[in-house]
């Protein structure tokens, strides 16, 4: 019976994507973006089928943020109502996150949408940590229990988005950085631009970026990431796009079709990339630094829902966020920290802010649920 509902939802979900339209009838003037290549109808309101709800649920999980989109998730449907959520070691960025912290972060991430997708299903979603170090691939065990449905708004899940350019230099309000704090419970700190602090961790964003950009492992891992052609976006759905990286117009048009992951590994792209990022670490109202009590997989799992509630409200007020991660990636950044915090003074997310006049709708690319669950 177990096996034949498991086997049943996957199914579902496989067929369902299959019907999805492809990105290939698209014109060759724009990128694929996400709105172009929709998980069938999960983005929609759904009707009462439990194996489509499961289905709807996913969906929102893995709207959630990784770093270089590699969604490091995966998601074992043990029976109807329970699931574990795994991190897949093939998508391990294992040169600059050699720990995991980051994959447990954007997993904490993925777990905070699932939950709040299963609320307004009419489920909540207890979830147990499993994992007892980083590297097991089991790492929360999900039951959902039915309740009656609240109104959490989902289409902030759909609206959220990573936004690099374009920031405002005001100021972030003092009631925003309240609002924002709410989640964190004391673990976010804001460092207005042009403050000593600010300053300090703009330099090291650059710095520590331009390290990274000069370390070939790094950026060979980069390379493996980055889809470039229409056709490589369509065929992964995951990790960097054009559209992604904000590269638009002609420059966009250039890239997708001229320009070879490859190519990211010449000097001449490392040295653009640095200036574009020091161009850009200059850019907003300041930087929000999100520390953690331990270093342990419930710890970040913990950071990295706390993070994605946080990143939902900052989108309703017009905010931009962007994490700046070399610094807690390269030795140099984490020395430079532990030189000057005490030891419980755990970074977890350095993030850039500032306020937008336009907000743009989400571009980065999902695989498909059926393409992420397994029996
Ligand atoms: C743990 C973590 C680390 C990240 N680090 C960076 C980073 O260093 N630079 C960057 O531009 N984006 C970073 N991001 C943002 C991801 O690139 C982004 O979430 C992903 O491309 C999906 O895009 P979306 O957030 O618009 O859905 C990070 C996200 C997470 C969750």
């Amino acid at each position: 019976m177990k096996i034949n509902r498991r086997s049943f939802l996957r199914r579902t979900l496989a067929a369902g994507s299959l019907a999805v339209g492809t990105g290939s009838l698209l014109s060759a003037c724009s990128g694929l973006r996400r709105a172009d290549m929709p998980d069938q109808d999960f983005s929609k309101p759904m009707g009462g089928q439990p194996d489509q709800i499961g289905g709807a649920i996913l969906y929102h999980a893995c709207l959630a943020p990784s770093g270089h989109n590699a969604q490091p998730w995966f998601v074992r449907i043990v029976q109807k109502n329970e699931w574990v959520i795994g991190l897949d070691p093939q998508r391990r960025l294992s040169e600059v996150d050699p720990d995991n912290r980051e994959a447990l972060l954007s997993i904490g991430a993925f777990a905070e949408n699932l939950a709040l997708a299963a609320g307004t299903y009419g489920f909540q979603a207890e979830m147990k940590i499993i994992a007892e170090n980083p590297f097991q691939q089991d790492i929360i065990k999900v039951s959902l229990k039915p309740t009656s449905p609240n109104a959490y708004p989902l289409e902030r899940l759909k609206r959220r988005m990573t936004v690099k350019q374009g920031y405002l230099a005001d100021e972030i309000k003092k009631e925003d950085i309240r609002e924002l704090s709410e989640p964190l419970k004391g673990r976010l700190f804001y460092f207005p631009k042009g403050s000593e602090h600010a300053d300090c961790i703009e330099e090291g964003a650059i710095e520590n970026f331009r390290i990274q950009v000069n370390r070939e492992g790094a950026q060979q891992e980069l390379v493996r990431w980055v889809r470039l052609s229409n056709k490589d976006a369509e065929r992964h759905r995951d990790g960097l796009t054009v559209a992604g990286m904000e590269i638009r117009g002609f420059k966009g048009w250039f890239v997708r079709n001229f320009i070879k992951p490859q190519d990211f590994l010449k000097p001449s792209f490392r040295q653009q990339s640095i200036d574009l990022t020091a161009k850009l670490a200059r850019q907003g109202g300041g930087w929000l630094i999100i520390t953690s009590e331990g270093q342990t997989v419930a710890d970040l799992i913990d950071s990295g829902r706390r993070f994605e509630r946080m990143a939902l409200l900052a989108r309703e007020r017009n905010l931009a966020l962007h994490p700046m991660t070399q610094y807690l990636e390269e030795r140099e950044g984490l020395d430079q920290i532990a030189a000057n915090h005490a030891a419980s003074v755990i970074p977890q997310f350095i993030l850039r802010v500032g306020y937008l006049k336009n907000y743009p709708d989400p571009v980065s690319l999902r695989r498909p649920v059926s393409w992420f669950v397994r029996s």
